[in-house]
């Protein structure tokens, strides 16, 4: 897929400008392939990382959706983004004390701006993987960390059980799995060497004002053998797509919900953009010339 980026109403003006600008915009486009993430399910438009999220994220022009995973006390694999319940749901508690079935109790849209029709379940991966292979669109699985008093740890078995779910589903080639926890990256390649990985970027575990530090992170993917870099759009810099691909690495960038934002980062060569608001895509996408450049 290949993205024209427009603006609405931007050309309609001034046809024969309107022609060379989609011309102009086609050939900066034309070679180079985009991905559109919806965040959380796109968590600007409906309650985050739900199904009723992800089934609205299909209403509009995604290739992916974006989703945390965490682990209940008793092994099962949840779709949510906290480590505790309260922010999202009417629930209270951490999610390392919490069974599946107490969360399936709770209602994720309790705390939704403006409201929701009706209460929505925390998914399972499982569910969530079901949906997206029914929607044809890839899933961007962010393994999370438990967290308790300030402390980090790794849900026990957690890299196991979300791989275990991926081929289950059928989803294989569907996927890729991303973490500020790099150092489980390499496990997920050990048991499914297929299965693509990325790293997650943010000022908290990169110092882009360290000595050779983009050097140093390029080369920390390809030893934690990622196909992908997810970084903070707060870090990019224009040099980075040509360095990152240079190196065998594909880049995304999170989070991103301006639309001038997506438009100048599209035409910067990223290769995956990723919002809270993936109907800004439906401005962005013109698939008028998507046939055309899939023709080479
Ligand atoms: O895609 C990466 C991004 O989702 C990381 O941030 O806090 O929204 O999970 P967070
Ligand atoms: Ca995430």
């Amino acid at each position: 897929m290949v993205i024209l980026v427009v603006s609405p109403g931007e050309y309609q003006e001034k046809p024969f400008k309107k022609e060379i600008a989609l011309l102009l915009e086609y050939r900066i486009m034309r070679a180079h392939i985009l991905q559109r993430v919806a965040h959380r399910g796109g968590s600007a438009l409906a309650p985050e990382n739900t199904l009723a999220a992800f089934r609205r994220a299909l209403t509009f022009p995604v290739d992916a959706i974006e989703l945390d995973v965490q682990m209940s006390r008793d092994g099962h694999l949840v779709v949510f983004h906290d480590e505790t319940v309260e922010r999202l749901t009417n629930g209270v508690g951490n999610i390392l004390d919490l069974d599946l079935t107490y969360l399936r109790s709770l209602d994720a849209s309790a705390h939704f701006p403006g409201g929701w029709p009706e209460p929505q379940h925390i998914p399972t991966l499982r569910e969530a993987l079901d949906l997206a292979r029914q929607g044809k669109v890839e899933v961007y699985i962010e393994i999370k960390s438990s967290r308790r008093n300030g402390l980090s740890g790794r849900y026990p078995g957690i890299t196991e059980a979300v791989v275990r779910d991926v081929l289950a589903t059928g989803m294989r080639e569907r996927v890729l799995i991303m973490s500020f926890d790099w150092s489980l990256l390499p496990l997920v390649k050990d048991l499914a060497p297929d299965l693509r990985t990325g790293i997650l970027v943010s000022e908290d575990v990169w110092n882009p004002r360290g000595p050779a530090a983009l050097a140093h992170l390029i080369a920390q993917a390809q030893a934690l053998r990622c196909e992908w870099i997810h970084l903070d759009s707060r870090l990019f810099t224009p040099e980075m797509p040509a360095l990152f691909h240079t190196g065998g690495l594909r880049l995304g960038i999170w989070t991103v919900n301006d639309l001038a934002d997506l438009r100048w980062l599209a035409q910067a060569g990223v290769d995956s953009l990723t919002t809270d608001q993936p109907d800004l895509f439906a401005v962005l996408a013109n698939q008028l010339f998507s046939s055309e450049s899939d023709k080479g």
